[in-house]
């Protein structure tokens, strides 16, 4: 299935936001080149794709994060790393079976559910953390 980014799940970061939509598209070309029934080769080129901006955008996170002192970063990193093993792991039993229909299952529930719900909890802690901080920021100023 494919997933669409939604308002609803923006995280009230402008950066973020663009960076899901792109991690969403990524997704969605991956299922899209299964679904049309392309070369093996080409969906896990696809996959890895994917794998590779999960790993930009976590990268980009996790900085802006430490940038604002975000309390509960150990604890969203901890998440990162887990997404990332699950899709390095998928990966590797794309490899080895072929992009077979329950592994496509497996990859889509992981963007719908996992994601989706990793953005609309842990993300969007951020957009507030920082929101928080600019309003102090601003209440500093004389
Ligand atoms: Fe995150």
């Amino acid at each position: 299935m494919k997933v669409e980014w939604l308002e609803s799940l923006s995280v009230g970061v402008e950066e973020i936001d663009r960076q899901h939509k792109l991690l969403f598209d990524k997704y969605n070309d991956f299922f899209t080149a299964y679904s049309e029934g392309r070369s093996d080769e080409e969906v896990i080129r696809l996959l890895s794709f994917l794998e590779e901006y999960v790993a930009v955008h976590f990268a980009n996170e996790e900085r802006l994060q430490r940038l604002i002192g975000f309390p509960d970063y150990q604890k969203h990193l901890k998440q990162h790393q887990e997404l990332t093993r699950t899709v390095a792991e998928l990966k590797e039993r794309f490899k080895k079976q072929g992009p077979d229909p329950s592994l496509i299952t497996s990859t889509g529930l992981l963007m719908t559910g996992w994601l989706i719900e990793h953005i609309s909890v842990m993300d969007r802690a951020i957009g507030r953390f920082m929101k928080e901080v600019q309003s102090r920021g601003a209440g500093e100023k004389p």
